[in-house]
């Protein structure tokens, strides 16, 4: 009778933990085959003494075949919910990538960058002044009189009052000199903004000031830094020519040209046949600017000198229009990389 019992009893746990699909539903057979293992041992009570010990023995056996059952059937369920999850998360490790794409500076910055790096290397530091200028910084304290044609309504974007936008960035040698003593060595880019607009003009664009002054700065140190310049920015045997020219801020002012890096001088197409290429603008710094910033001019002289960054890209990657620069068009964009 009890053998019948038992048995029956482990019939049903194994049912049970078999049908049993997870770990929950297995939880839940057990605690039910549990309270049956605990009615059936209740029946101890009723049988006589000498039968006890072995019913408690049968009882102790079949708890452990339980347990036992139990156990094996979580391993196996924990083992299938395993199997699962690794089927459902399965990666393709030879599914082809998904491929970004790299982005690039944009020429005027590359450009920018290039300068920084060159003039860095000769010792120069950054200032970048505000786009938004007076008009003492702009022209008066460059020595650009109030008559003179670029103070014009026309050649000149102004903001109202006092202020305008800045035409060039010679409106920071100013600023850079009335906040630092002598020796200065300043490199300073940034946009300037003028009412003209055809292929190679734009009436926003970049510009890069340089201004070195100090106890006795000649025009060959400024020859000698231009020609580091053109052989880093263009060819190393690219040749520097100075040009007489005018600039109020500079006295004597002089036009740079480079040799023509395209036909080294020969003439060509981009050169129009001359074998030099205007390139900037510079000369020593006049000595009314040194004064208005405080300066002495006969104990210091120094140089300045004025780019377009734009021109510079634009000679150095072949390209004609400078609207291209502002379209944001990637295929243009993406084509320059140093
Ligand atoms: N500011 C001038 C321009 O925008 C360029 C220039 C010329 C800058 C001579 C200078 C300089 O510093 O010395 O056309």
């Amino acid at each position: 009778m009890q053998n019948e019992q038992t048995e029956e009893l482990r019939r049903y746990a194994e049912e049970a933990a078999a049908k049993a699909a997870s770990g929950k539903e297995l939880y839940a057979a057990k605690t039910d085959v549990q309270a049956k293992l605990k009615a059936f041992m209740s029946g101890m009570r009723d049988l006589p003494k000498e039968e006890r010990p072995a019913f408690g023995k049968t009882v102790n056996e079949l708890k452990e075949k339980i347990e036992a059952l139990f156990a094996a059937r979580e391993e196996e369920l924990r083992q299938k919910e395993l199997e699962a999850r690794y089927a459902a998360e399965q990666v393709d490790v030879t599914m082809p990538g998904r491929k970004r794409v790299q982005g690039s500076l944009h020429p005027v910055t590359l450009v920018k960058n290039q300068l920084i790096d060159i003039f860095a290397g000769m010792g120069f530091e950054i200032f970048e002044g505000p786009e938004t200028e007076t008009e003492y910084y702009n022209f008066t304290a460059l020595n650009t009189p109030a008559d003179h044609p670029s103070r014009d309504m026309q050649d000149t974007f102004y903001l109202g009052g006092d202020l305008l936008l800045r035409t060039q960035t010679s409106a920071g040698q100013i600023r850079v000199m009335q906040n630092k003593k002598p020796p200065i060595k300043v490199l300073s880019p940034g946009r300037v903004f003028r009412p003209d607009d055809d292929a190679t003009h734009s009436p926003m664009f970049h510009q890069m000031e340089g201004l070195v002054v100090d106890k006795g700065i000649t025009l060959c140190d400024l020859k000698g830094m231009l020609a580091e310049f053109a052989a880093k920015m263009f060819t190393s045997d690219t040749k520097v020519r100075l040009r007489p020219s005018y600039f109020p801020f500079t006295e004597p002012s002089v036009e740079v040209d480079l040799s023509c890096f395209v036909c080294g001088g020969k003439g060509c197409r981009l050169c129009k046949g001359t074998g030099w290429i205007e390139v900037l603008g510079s000369g020593m710094v006049n000595r009314r600017v040194l004064e208005n910033c405080g300066v002495d001019p006969d104990e210091y002289t120094g140089f300045a000198f004025g780019m377009g960054l734009e021109r510079i890209a634009m000679l150095k990657y072949g390209v004609n229009n400078i609207k291209n620069f502002y379209d944001n068009d990637v295929r243009f964009l993406t084509q320059f990389k140093d």
